[in-house]
């Protein structure tokens, strides 16, 4: 049975998406076998990013219609092996209930080995439908203090919902902390008040967009921070970096 994540953030532009495909990638890379369930319906760039791009024709709304079959609606990734994406529908329908994807997840689940969910931005029933099939969140944020804050109640209704979390900071930029410009890492963890999974650091040109055959590049910092994060998801235990300390 897959261990099912969801990404959470509070407010857009934080990065959890492409952070959560970073790890995605590092995971399959590996030789886990991953699926992507994007819930960002209207900015449902999952599948963008992740090069299936155009070729999605079918999403997990369609499923639910009976447009389509189950299989239909899975897509393999175009670069990365073990990869596969279940894309959003474009628009939420009234009538999905708030445990349709974790009804739909569970029939799937024996296939991979992670199941890592793009929650939507914000705070309503949407993050709720995301977090529902969760076995564990992971929040997402930049490193200062309005992230941080946003951060915080998206994670207050994960924890509502009995979702352990854990945080990572993204973006992060060492010397304007070190400067006093933004949180530390302490004072983040007090914010937000969870428990650190991980830190990426801001890494210009962090693009890896593979419908724009961008490719995605091994051991730089960030997609090391990435490896660092996979292997903590499967309860290895790997220190920070000694500057990060
Ligand atoms: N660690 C990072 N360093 C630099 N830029 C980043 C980093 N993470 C994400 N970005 C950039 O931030 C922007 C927003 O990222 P995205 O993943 O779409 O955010 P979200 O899904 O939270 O809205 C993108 O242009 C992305 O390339
Ligand atoms: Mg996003």
């Amino acid at each position: 049975m897959a261990k099912i994540v969801t990404f959470i953030s509070g407010k857009g532009g934080s990065g959890k998406s492409t952070v959560l495909v970073g790890i995605a990638n590092e995971l399959a890379l590996s030789g886990k076998r991953i699926l992507i369930a994007d819930t960002d319906t209207g900015l449902n760039c999952m599948d963008v990013i992740s090069g299936v791009g155009e070729g999605a024709v079918f999403n997990w709304g369609d499923i639910f219609n009976g447009s389509c079959e189950v299989a239909d609606a899975i897509y393999p990734s175009l670069n990365i092996e073990n990869l596969f994406i279940l894309p959003a529908p474009k628009e939420y329908n009234k009538d999905f209930c708030p445990t349709i994807l974790k009804d739909l997840l569970r029939l799937i689940s024996d296939n991979f080995d992670f199941i890592l969910i793009d929650a939507p931005a914000g705070l309503g029933q949407n993050l709720t439908l995301a977090l529902e099939p969760a076995d564990e969140a992971v929040l997402v944020v930049n490193d200062d203090v309005f992230s941080l804050k946003a951060g915080k109640k998206a994670a207050d209704i994960a924890e509502s919902m009995e979702k352990s979390t854990t945080l990572i900071i993204n973006a992060f930029r060492a010397f304007a902390v070190k400067n006093g410009l933004l949180p530390s890492v302490d004072e983040a963890m007090d914010i937000t008040e969870i428990g650190l999974l991980g830190i990426v650091p801001f890494e210009a040109n962090l693009n890896f967009n593979a419908s724009q055959g961008l490719p995605y590049l091994r051991d730089t910092r960030a997609t090391n921070a990435f490896l660092r994060i996979a292997k903590r998801l499967q309860g290895e235990k790997i220190d920070l970096p000694e500057q990060w300390r």
